[in-house]
């Protein structure tokens, strides 16, 4: 548990970066291999991101951004990397010590980057930890990678074996409604969350409409958005040790193989995502992105936080 004190708002300062935080509970969703094709592609369309890695056992992320460095490096080419940072799960004799360690860690990285990117990306890791939970509570926009079966839906909802309805909301999901009543509260955000099924095969099958429809009610009852999906695509898999994403350069010397079609259709998805998320790149986006600093602007006294992750 988090002890109180004086903090800023959300544990930020008033920056204007929009934060985009890749979340889920479940492990092996996809939130890495998101994160990373989010970043590239706000990079490739001309904004300043900064990327966090809040997965500090299994550092994917981090990992993903140095193989993107080794490899433009080796290949001699020029690819966009995002200023990155990871924050390392802290060892103290106290949780609560280890909690405040952790949390002076992300928000002085948060603070290094807030002013002068436009974005910063957020990777969590597949389990509930306090950095993961404090993650979901300064994001301005959630995204929610889920695979696309009923072990993954079940760490947002329960269904009925029978009739598929959803029968009650499971810990991820309440944890993030949590997490987006105390945003309200704390500085009057709201936390936009957008669930993108991942690794959809290409025949639906009847689990999948099945699954398809789940969603939909529990958007209803969670105030989620669905983007369009993710297909299962080998080559996301192959992107990792190179540090490409579906919005590189499709070139051989760039790819190190022949482009595919599947390349191609994969970048389409990804654009269909970024698109989905209705980040401030557009002037509706703008608007709430400038109300967003302007109110940040009118407090000049930090705010004793609320037990925040009091249980
Ligand atoms: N659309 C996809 N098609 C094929 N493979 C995918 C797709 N998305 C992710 N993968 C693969 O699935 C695995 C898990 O992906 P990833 O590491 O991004 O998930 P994660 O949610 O970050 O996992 P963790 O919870 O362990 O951090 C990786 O091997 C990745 O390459
Ligand atoms: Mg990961």
């Amino acid at each position: 548990m988090f002890v109180s004190g004086k903090q800023p708002r959300s544990g930020r300062s008033s920056g204007a970066a929009h934060v985009i935080a890749v979340g889920n509970e479940k492990g092996g969703s996809g939130k890495s291999t998101t994160a990373m094709h989010l970043a590239v592609a706000l990079l490739k369309s001309g904004y300043s991101v900064a990327t966090v890695d809040l997965d500090g056992r299994q550092l994917s992320l981090t990992r993903y951004i140095e193989n993107r460095r080794r490899w433009a490096r080796a290949s001699r080419i020029s690819l966009p990397v995002p200023d990155h940072f990871h924050v390392p799960p802290a060892r103290k004799e106290t949780i609560t010590d280890a909690e405040s360690e952790e949390f002076r860690a992300l928000t002085d990285g948060l603070a290094a980057v807030e002013q002068t990117h436009e974005f910063v990306v957020i990777d969590t890791p597949g389990s509930d930890t306090f950095l993961s939970r404090l993650a979901h509570r300064i994001a301005d926009t959630l995204v929610t990678p889920m695979n696309d079966s009923f072990i993954d839906f079940d760490v947002l909802g329960r269904v009925d074996p029978v009739s598929f309805e959803v029968l009650e909301m499971s810990q991820y999901a309440l944890s993030v409604r949590d997490a987006r009543r105390e945003r309200r509260q704390t500085d009057n955000q709201i936390l936009d969350w957008i669930v993108v099924r991942n690794r959809m095969s290409n025949i639906t099958s009847r689990n999948e409409q099945k699954v398809a429809s789940c969603l939909r009610n529990l958007s209803m009852q969670l105030g989620f958005r669905i983007a369009d999906g993710i297909s299962e695509r080998v080559i996301f898999r192959e992107f990792f040790p190179i540090g490409l994403t579906a919005l590189d350069d499709f070139e051989e010397h760039v790819l190190g193989s022949r482009p595919t079609l599947s390349h191609l259709a994969a970048r389409q998805e990804i654009r269909q995502l970024l698109a989905a998320l209705r980040l401030p790149i557009d002037e509706v986006g703008r608007k709430r992105a400038e109300a967003r600093q302007r109110y940040a602007q009118s407090i000049d006294q930090p705010i004793a936080m609320p037990d925040i992750f009091a249980n």
